[in-house]
């Protein structure tokens, strides 16, 4: 390529994927040539996907300058982060002290709850998470998911999870002690997986009484802590209720809509959400996990996608929970833009011409086909933050051939 080419094609900045290896991270957004994202900034490039490069041909990547993390030219990713890293190690350290604590209790003391010195110590930590990321309060956060095994996966994933939803609470104006709540929740919320042989956590298929097993850690979690007066009622509801979702599929006890919205609280709906998020950019056993990006577009496909009658959270929770939280998730940046084609709650299909910065899904969209399929005859674009109830309710991902598609099956093989 003519370097002096270099303002009208930005794109000449290319690397060879034969000089790659597992491991290896860009500074910057990659593309391949038909400017597909290959792979995100800062993200390590893993196996899987050099081995798909390989397998379809793909010879070169490309860097796109122009694109680099932003909605506007100038604006430059995040990259501070939310807490420091004396404070995530400290989290961490005591999340995988609670879980040792129980697994020998569960073994050793059956019937013994959490001690008051481990509450204690959680409500302190939890506090000093919000107080801290108050203060950072334009900061990032990595999601951590550099597992040894599958006890680190749930040490990893409980201290995500409660700073997760130690941030959102506080971003959400929730009372003081729910903040809390929710912070110490994230902490214990899979202690029933204490309970459950490690052969069976490190398995990547499951039977159907395996499977059963493993969706016991609800309620013998709650059993756990169902007696114990130090603990809040919304933290022993976090550890039960969980997993219910609100098309029914969830669990323990699979509420219907109603119920869901009747017997599980907002605070404990919004935890389901961000412990879904971290499992689905968590590696395990026999997959990968997405990037955040990619985790929060899945999420919104899983708001009520066309192939679905019924959503499996509540639009306004989805919103609640971007709002507080996408930007920190994904360093900074949209995890939607401009030129993304979507599918509006009311059936019509567009392309984003702007951002909402506050309501990612409330963008400013041009419709290309009305709800019954058909193109448009005039130009029309909807600002969907004026029209309040209507929302984006699935984001299309480009194929390497350049089809539009949401690839659920290849992102529920993922998860
Ligand atoms: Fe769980
Ligand atoms: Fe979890």
């Amino acid at each position: 390529m003519n370097p002096t080419d270099k303002n009208e094609n930005p794109r000449d900045n290319q690397v060879e994927v034969k000089s790659l290896s597992p491991g290896h991270r860009f500074s910057m957004d990659v593309y391949d040539s038909d400017n597909n994202l290959i792979l995100e900034a800062h993200t390590p490039l893993s196996q899987a996907i050099l081995n798909h490069l390989r397998a379809s041909g793909v010879h070169r990547l490309y860097f796109d300058p122009s694109k680099a993390g932003a909605d506007k030219p100038g604006d430059e990713p995040v990259k501070k982060s939310i807490l420091s890293e004396e404070l995530r190690d400290e989290t961490y350290q005591h999340t995988k002290s609670i879980l040792e604590e129980m697994r020998y209790n569960f073994i050793n003391n059956p019937g013994e709850s959490i001690s008051k010195a481990t509450i204690d110590k959680s409500r302190v930590l939890v506090d000093k998470i919000i107080s801290e990321t108050e203060k950072n309060s334009d900061g990032i956060f990595d999601i951590v998911t550099r597992l040894k095994d599958m006890d680190d996966f749930y040490y990893q994933h409980s201290m995500n999870v409660s700073i997760l939803a130690s941030i959102l609470a506080s971003r959400l104006d929730f009372k003081p002690e729910l903040q809390s709540a929710m912070g110490v929740g994230g902490l214990f919320h899979d202690i029933g997986f204490t309970s459950i042989s490690k052969d069976i956590l490190n398995k990547a298929q499951l039977s159907d009484s395996e499977f059963d097993i493993m969706k016991s850690h609800t309620h013998v979690g709650y059993k756990f802590v169902e007696k114990n007066p130090r603990m809040h009622d919304i933290e022993k509801r976090i550890i039960l209720l969980h997993h219910e979702r609100a098309d029914g599929e969830g669990y323990p006890y699979g509420f219907d809509l109603d119920q869901y919205q009747n017997n599980v609280p907002r605070e404990v709906r919004l935890f389901g959400l961000i412990d879904n998020f971290n499992l689905l950019v968590m590696p395990g056993p026999g997959k990968e996990g997405l990037t955040p990006r990619g985790a929060m577009r899945f999420m919104v496909n899983m708001i009520h996608a066309p192939y679905k009658t019924k959503f499996s959270f509540l639009p306004s929770d989805i919103r609640d929970f971007l709002r507080a939280l996408g930007f920190i998730i994904n360093r900074g940046r949209n995890f939607m833009n401009a030129g993304d084609l979507v599918r509006i709650s009311t059936g019509e299909i567009g392309i984003i011409e702007e951002m909402n910065r506050l309501y990612p899904l409330n963008p400013r969209v041009r419709l290309i086909k009305n709800s019954k399929m058909e193109n448009m005859t005039r130009p029309v674009v909807v600002d969907l933050i004026k029209t309040y109830k209507e929302y984006v309710a699935n984001i299309y991902d480009r194929n390497s051939a350049g089809q539009y598609s949401l690839n659920r099956q290849e992102q529920a093989n993922r998860t």
